[in-house]
């Protein structure tokens, strides 16, 4: 596959494959039923949802648990990824590629959702995939990300430019008069229960 930019480059190959191996746990998904348990009382039961940067369905496998009749779609760069996401949600409903490549079809989803890929996004493609999340979705984006108030390159596992923060939903906010706050909060990595790395979350929704 052919790439615009490093950061993409950096997670279809060997970083990526080897992500995959030290995030992989039940406890992940533990937490991840309690997180979304949370976002998603302000949502209802939605019947579709898209996600962008899926990896192995870490965050799906919860939300399918929570909905079981939701239609799932994943959208995913790292090929190793990729396969697990086809086992758990159907070959057919994975883009195995970049969101940088990925066009939003007629289908709209009830909701776009992004979790820690925006901070590794390079910074200057940042408003396509923001226009991707907004396309996607008929009614709501759930962003939930490293934040920042201004914005910042941090080191990541040794390596620069990979990890970026910003305010992300803000962003989103200005870009998109229509697109109305509806709730935000934070999950931390000391939770006695359902650590969550240090994410702020916001649910954004289309007016
Ligand atoms: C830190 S992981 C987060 C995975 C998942 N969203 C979660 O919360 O567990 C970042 C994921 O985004 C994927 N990713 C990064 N850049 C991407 C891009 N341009 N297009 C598609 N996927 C991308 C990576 O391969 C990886 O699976």
């Amino acid at each position: 596959m052919k790439f615009k930019t490093d950061q993409e480059k950096f997670w279809a190959g060997k970083f990526g494959n080897e992500y995959i191996g030290r995030n992989v746990s039940e406890e992940a998904v533990a937490s991840n039923l309690d997180f979304f348990s949370k976002a998603f009382h302000r949502i209802g039961k939605p019947a579709s949802l898209v996600e962008f940067g899926a990896n192995v369905g870490l965050n799906l496998k919860a939300i399918k648990l929570l909905f079981p009749a939701i239609d799932l779609f994943a959208i995913e760069i790292n090929g190793e990824a990729a396969k697990d996401l086809s086992r758990l949600i159907g070959k057919g409903n994975v883009y195995n590629g970049s969101i940088l490549k990925f066009k939003p079809g007629k289908k709209k989803f009830e909701v776009s959702l992004i979790k820690g890929v925006l901070i590794h996004i390079n910074p200057e493609m940042l408003g396509e995939v923001y226009e991707k999340l907004y396309k996607s979705t008929s009614k709501y984006i759930l962003i939930c990300e490293y934040y920042n108030p201004t914005p910042v390159a941090v080191n990541y596992r040794g390596f620069s430019e990979r990890l970026f923060k910003r305010d992300f939903a803000g962003e989103m906010l200005d870009k998109y008069p229509d697109l109305q706050l509806v709730d935000y909060g934070f999950c931390y990595k000391r939770d006695r229960a359902f650590p969550q790395d240090d994410l702020t979350w916001f649910l954004l929704k289309k007016e």
